[in-house]
């Protein structure tokens, strides 16, 4: 059967639409060609409008033809569009590509000095068990730092030689915490359990002794405390810090603020007691001093010694991070050499 006229005009009209709509390259362009094919003005819509002028007879056939072009013509310009827009998003990916794999830049993250972090660990520890911390001055005078401790006149720690006197002798750096000891007596009204971590001085350096170093001051003060009390706090804090088969071996010694007193010895860290290089051979490695609040102390800050009773223990903060990291250097912990403190 032949195509009627109309039937051709549309089948060309319909492939120059098609045409039209395949060359626009953007969404502007596409948007334009839409106009062109399908608005008011253009050849379908003036086509359809003259439907009614058609015979009765033809009109649904040539309506149901131009209906037929008119929806090709769209779903051609929706697909041209997806095609367009998919295209657009994918240039603008490119465009904007970035490496998501490759590493990104490192801010590196800081950490605790060691001193630090056994200092942070130490206080956990005697906080835990209901210590309060107190701090006290640097600067001292002979007074606190060793009359009122009952150190007698003529006692060795006071020599130039081993303390660091400053303002023509008016005042001295702190040899030792204990100090904070007589500052509590007099401030806090017992009983009490107070810890007193802080920087001392003296005149001393080598291998295992700087100049500056750190204390950590523990006293407890209560009526009726015994030597037991001693014992059983810091063994508990021994097991805690280096762990619960850690041995403990109390050596009678002597501080002019305690009697009786003692150093603490605990088996070496590092060889379990066997004997090493650390603990000189001998499987034992002196921690601390301690002892009961010597009478004379308690006079001193105007406690009656007949009421109260107490403890008393100071060590080293920089000994026990050496011992806990296996340094044999007390230096290295001073100089702040990033290869030497990265490793902790
Ligand atoms: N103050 C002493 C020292 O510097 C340590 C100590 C503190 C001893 C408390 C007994 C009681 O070595």
């Amino acid at each position: 059967m032949e195509k009627s006229d109309l039937r051709n005009e549309l089948d060309k009209l319909k492939a120059i639409s098609l045409a039209v709509i395949k060359e626009a390259g953007s969404t502007a362009e596409l948007e334009k060609a839409r106009v062109e094919l399908l608005g008011r003005k253009s050849e379908l819509a003036l086509r359809l409008k003259g439907l009614g002028k058609l015979p009765a007879d033809k009109r649904p056939e040539a309506g149901a033809e131009l209906n037929a072009v008119r929806e090709a013509v769209t779903s051609a310009l929706d697909d041209k569009l997806s095609a367009i827009r998919e295209k657009e998003l994918n240039e603008k990916l490119e465009n904007e590509l970035f490496d998501i794999t490759l590493p990104g830049r490192e801010t590196g993250m800081g950490h605790g000095h060691p001193v630090v972090s056994v200092m942070d660990e130490l206080i956990g520890i005697f906080t835990g068990l209901g210590f309060q911390v107190v701090e006290g001055p640097e600067v001292e005078t002979d007074e606190y730092n060793f009359k009122m401790l009952n150190f007698p006149d003529d006692h060795p720690a006071r020599d130039m030689q081993d303390t660091f006197y400053v303002q023509n002798g008016a005042r001295l750096l702190r040899t030792h915490t204990s100090p904070v000891q007589i500052h509590a007596m007099q401030n806090i009204k017992p009983p009490f359990a107070v810890i007193a971590p802080g920087r001392v001085f003296r005149l001393d350096s080598d291998v295992t002794h700087s100049p500056v170093f750190n204390q950590l001051e523990g006293f407890y003060v209560d009526r009726d405390v015994n030597f037991g009390h001693l014992k059983g706090t810091l063994e508990l804090f021994v097991h805690r810090l280096y762990g619960e088969d850690t041995k403990l071996r109390f050596r009678p010694s002597f501080f002019p603020f305690t009697e009786p007193s003692a150093e603490l010895d605990i088996s070496c860290v590092l060889c379990g007691a066997k004997g090493c290089r650390l603990c000189k051979g001998t499987g034992w490695m002196e921690i601390l001093g301690a002892g009961m609040i010597d009478p004379n102390v308690f006079t001193s800050v105007g406690l009656n010694p007949e009421e109260w009773t107490g403890f008393a223990f100071g060590f080293g903060i920089e000994r026990i991070a050496m011992l806990k990291y296996g340094i044999d250097d007390i230096r290295l912990l001073y100089e702040n050499d990033p290869r030497f403190l990265r490793q902790f």
